[in-house]
């Protein structure tokens, strides 16, 4: 059994794989196990580094997964410390602590698709960690590979010589040991010194049922042994180790980290908002100099979550709890909306991050949700000088007491096939969008940098682009500023009622139309009651858009029932059945798919 412990850091190289998503990172990953006997052969479907069952259905990476491995160059031993990172935008502070983490990292391309939006988003974040890049075209294998192509993107782009780009098949296993032995020679060794007090990053945490929250570290100086007073520096709590080890691939303990190394730590902490992703671990009582640029995670996108069955309220409690177990980047507080009942306002990183919740909530725990349009978050300036920050549009103030709203502003990095050129400036242009810049990347590839108010791009913007392009654009953003804007709260009234969970800020300009389509919507969906229902759209006191639903005649009534007892017993039960589907506002019963048509397709 080799001694993990005893690796010195001239014998450590610490490194990432960043890529845009599905050009073979957690397969290139798994095979860079396989070739240094860290991980068997034999489930060569099985990701070793992907777990999560949506992250599978998706292919994406949302939690990340880090393995050291052992590998050979020129009879020495070398450990290799893999630090994977989330493959998605949300994510990005994720990404840049993990890298923080790193010496170098492997930019994979994959040679069909080229560079795309997150190819550059990384290299960037990696590049300004000033981390040795080591550029790998990926999928030779591919019949219509073109990696001579590729290489001229990547050396026009970032500037590399294609001499210096690894030409390889995660798939095949070519060209692995070329990046095995690339990470060992052009990747520079931590630098660490054991004789100075303990000074270690966190740079991602976990929570396991058994043992509670575990982190993985980075320790820069110092070494950690179990037993040890440790102290996270930001949230000033201490703990006593009770575990140290190296993810060889799974958690394998160790008696010590030491100065350059990558670690598990155990330290009995019950919550993983006590094991904050940017962290700094000192012993008791020995602070030690901060790592720059921690940040506690910011909600950017927030949406009502409710019980699609008012009775299932407490499951859905339950289950969040427990999702929070193993993601503590979600804020999560009680709501009462008169009009779904019970429920949750929950806070997310962005769109991805909250659709893989509303997933897991349904896959691992079976439960029905229904899910508010998303709302971002917006700075409000008050009359009285006061700014406050608005969550969702029923905490927007009265039009009186408002000075100006801002709203956040995204940058978009765009990649596209020229022919789709028009089609994507439309589409933007529809959304606010204002373009900044557009470079080529080759004579059929064209990059657009846009600002887009993150309102417009956070329900269908993402798939728009996908069908617009058939698929070939990709998108990668950051959220830059905030804006002054001309919005306002729309909200839709049922016979004079409004429905809170309908109401929704949207650019003036766009409210009528906005307006005239959740009517239409709503038209469509609710069925025809003993009464006149009126659908409305207003903006303030002042109604933009109605539809109405005319009354269900007399005699259509009487005639179903017919005098037929047993028809008429029939149509009672049918009702019943159909009332535990529906949500009464004020006298009108609306049924839940009319909350999922509106809400799900909003804007
Ligand atoms: P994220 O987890 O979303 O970041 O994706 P990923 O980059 O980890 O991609 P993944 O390894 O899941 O690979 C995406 C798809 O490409 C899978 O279907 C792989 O089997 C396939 N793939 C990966 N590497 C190769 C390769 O070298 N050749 C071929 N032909 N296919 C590959």
């Amino acid at each position: 059994m080799i001694n993990l412990a005893s690796f010195t850091p001239d014998k450590i190289r610490n490194f990432s794989v960043i890529a845009h998503i599905d050009h073979g990172k957690s397969t290139l990953s798994d095979r860079l196990l396989e070739r240094t006997g860290t991980i068997s052969t034999r489930n060569k479907n099985e990701q070793f580094l992907d777990k999560l069952q949506v992250e599978r259905e998706r292919g994406i990476t949302v939690k990340a997964q880090s393995a050291s491995m052992v590998h050979t160059y020129q009879g020495n031993e070398y450990l290799l410390n893999l630090i994977d990172t989330p493959g998605h935008v949300d994510f990005s502070y994720e990404v840049s602590r993990s890298l923080y983490a790193c010496q170098a990292a492997l930019l994979l391309v994959d040679a069909v698709q080229g560079v795309q939006a997150q190819t550059i988003a990384n290299f960037y974040l990696a590049f300004e960690q000033g981390l040795t890049i080591i550029p790998v075209i990926n999928k030779i294998d591919l019949p219509n590979a073109d990696p001579k192509r590729i290489g001229e993107e990547i050396t026009k782009l970032f500037g590399f010589e294609f001499s210096e780009c690894i030409l390889a098949s995660a798939k095949q296993g070519i060209g692995i040991d070329d990046i095995l032995n690339a990470i060992v020679t052009r990747t520079p060794p931590p630098i660490g010194n054991r004789e100075k007090p303990l000074r270690a990053l966190l740079f991602d945490s976990w929570y396991d049922i058994y043992k509670g929250v575990i982190s993985l570290i980075a320790v820069k100086d110092g070494e950690l042994r179990k037993g040890d007073q440790i102290t996270l520096a930001q949230v000033n709590n201490t703990y006593e180790v009770l575990e140290v080890g190296l993810m060889y691939p799974h958690q394998t303990p160790t008696d010590v980290l030491y100065a350059g190394q990558v670690g598990y730590v155990v330290a009995g902490m019950k919550l993983l908002n006590e094991a904050r992703v940017g962290e700094t671990i000192h012993h008791y009582r020995k602070p030690v100099e901060l790592f720059p640029g921690f940040k506690p995670a910011k909600p950017m996108v927030f949406a009502g979550i409710f019980p699609t069955d008012n009775d299932e309220f407490e499951l859905l409690q339950d289950a969040i709890a427990k999702l929070m177990l193993t993601d503590a980047s979600v804020k999560i507080e009680k709501k009462s909306s008169p009009a779904l009942g019970l429920g949750f306002l929950c806070g997310f990183l962005g769109l991805l991050h909250m659709d893989v919740f509303k997933q897991r909530l349904e896959q691992e725990y079976n439960l029905n949700v229904i899910i508010t349009a998303p709302s971002v978050v917006y700075k409000v300036l008050l009359t009285s000088g006061d700014t406050i920050d608005v969550e969702t549009p029923s905490d927007l103030p009265d039009v009186q007491r408002i000075e100006k709203i801002l709203e956040p502003i995204i940058t978009a990095t765009i990649i596209t096939p020229q022919k789709h050129l028009g089609a994507i400036m439309q589409l933007c242009h529809e959304r606010r969008g204002e373009q900044k810049n557009m470079t080529y990347l080759s004579e059929e590839r064209v990059i657009l940098t846009y600002e887009l108010p993150l309102n417009e791009v956070a329900t269908d913007f993402y798939d728009r682009l996908k069908s617009l392009t058939a698929g070939y654009a990709s998108m990668d953003y950051e959220v830059s500023t905030h804006k002054e804007a001309d919005l306002v709260k729309l909200d839709i009234l049922l016979n004079s009622k409004s429905v809170d969970a309908f109401s929704t800020i949207v650019h003036r300009e766009k409210s009528f139309y906005v307006g005239r389509e959740l009517t239409a919507r709503l038209r469509s969906a609710i069925p025809r009651q003993l009464f006149e229902v009126v659908i409305q759209a207003a903006i303030g006191a002042k109604i933009i858009a109605r539809e109405t639903i005319s009354a269900m005649r007399k005699n259509v009534i009487a005639k179903c029932y017919g005098g037929d007892i047993s028809r008429k017993r029939k149509l009672i039960d049918k009702q019943k059945e159909g009332k535990k589907r529906m949500k009464q506002i004020g006298t009108v019963e609306v049924p839940q798919e009319a909350f999922l048509a509106v809400l799900q397709k909003e804007q």
